[in-house]
């Protein structure tokens, strides 16, 4: 029986191992160099000045919306398509998250339909880089001319890039304040929880580090109400290895998703994801699109392979917002790709083999 194929499969390596040992040895377990050291080589990677590793992905989205300031009173708008920490952390501040409609095609939130959201209240909007993939560089400008900060959540999306001017622009740079998490499916992994938060902007530089740790300032005393957000030695020390692979599983990913795409074009049950003009996908998800996702995923786990409907349940409808304004408001292009998308794995562990078998799985299903 050949091994089932999993959605995920975190990259560990001796290089790691030893990194994690020599930190463990080190004595030095928190607050060190190798949290220094990551900050400084990811900032480099995303092309800003400005980083600060943290406990998780959902801890730099609350940090992020801190160092703006924005709490009760305020509106934070959010696509409904995404993982619920995008909505919870603004609900978490005791601002209230107002929820916005996604684009059809490539599934991040739909420019003209935040602009209809705006109120005198809303003090930031927080977009995703679905799955991998860029919001739409219109959200950079439509944020800047109506004054509003914009919190890039690229939880999904390290190594992705947008072509603006001429000029390619990675994901962490796209936004007043950058949210990464390194959660152990996503494409950089620190051997457990963590995250970072990237910024280019010096005011937010400043405090990128103390919004971490206590709102401490370099003599340890307290210059506004934080707590401890920060990432162990050791997950920085593992982060660092992995960064340096970043590249050419990106790389291993997009040829993956690429061998898939071409398949999928002679099977008329199914549709690949469509690729943003100008812009380098990540591919932390092959999300295919499907009017019988249940059918197709029963499919794939006779073949020993797994995969799930993304993401079943709009953000808007999840019990928590049982009582939000747009409880029961339609959402209809979130609504429809909540019960069509289904994930199949495209990591970069997928092995030469366990890559044929997902091709012989797509190309049977009738
Ligand atoms: C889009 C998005 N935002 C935020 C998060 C939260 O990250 P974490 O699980 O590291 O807290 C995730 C994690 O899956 C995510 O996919």
């Amino acid at each position: 029986m050949p091994e089932r194929i999993p959605l995920a499969r975190p990259s560990w390596t001796d290089e790691m191992r030893q990194a994690a040992m020599d930190t463990l040895d080190s004595g030095r377990w928190v607050k060190g160099p190798q949290g220094r050291a990551f900050a400084e080589e990811f900032a480099e990677y995303c092309g800003v000045k400005f980083a600060s590793p943290c406990n998780s992905g959902s801890g730099a989205l609350l940090a992020a919306l801190r160092l703006l300031g924005i709490g009760p009173g305020d509106e934070v708008i959010v696509p409904s398509l995404t993982f619920i920490a995008t909505a919870t952390s603004v609900s978490m501040t005791g601002a209230t998250p107002v929820f916005a409609e996604v684009e059809s095609d490539y599934w991040c939130l739909d420019v003209e339909d935040v602009a209809r959201r705006i109120t005198p209240n809303t003090k930031a909007v927080i977009g995703v880089h679905l799955f991998g993939q860029c919001y739409d560089s219109a959200l950079i400008g439509r944020c800047q001319e109506r004054g509003l900060a914009l919190i890039e959540d690229a939880a999904q999306a390290h190594g992705a890039s947008i072509i603006i001017d001429g000029q390619t622009a990675m994901a962490g740079a796209l936004g007043t304040v950058s949210c990464f998490s390194f959660f152990p499916s996503k494409n950089v992994a620190v051997g457990g929880e963590g995250g970072m938060i990237t910024s280019a902007h010096p005011d937010i530089g400043a405090r990128i580090k103390s919004v971490v740790d206590h709102g401490r300032d370099g003599t340890l005393q307290s210059q506004e109400v934080g707590t401890n957000m920060r990432m162990s030695e050791v997950f920085a020390a593992i982060g660092r290895k992995q960064l340096v692979h970043l590249d050419s599983w990106v790389k291993k990913r997009r040829s993956i998703a690429s061998k898939f795409t071409e398949i999928l074009e002679s099977n008329t049950l199914l549709k690949s994801p469509s690729i943003r003009p100008n812009s380098n996908h990540a591919w932390h998800q092959f999300c295919i699109q499907t009017a019988s996702a249940e059918r197709f995923i029963e499919h794939l786990n006779r073949h020993d392979i797994d995969s799930r409907l993304v993401y079943p349940t709009p953000c808007h409808r999840h019990p928590v917002y049982a009582d939000h304004p747009q409880a029961k408001d339609e959402f209809s292009t979130t609504e429809h790709l909540c019960k069509q998308l289904v994930a199949i794995p495209v990591h970069h562990g997928l092995t030469e083999d366990e890559i044929k078998r997902i091709h012989g799985a797509i190309q049977s299903y009738s």
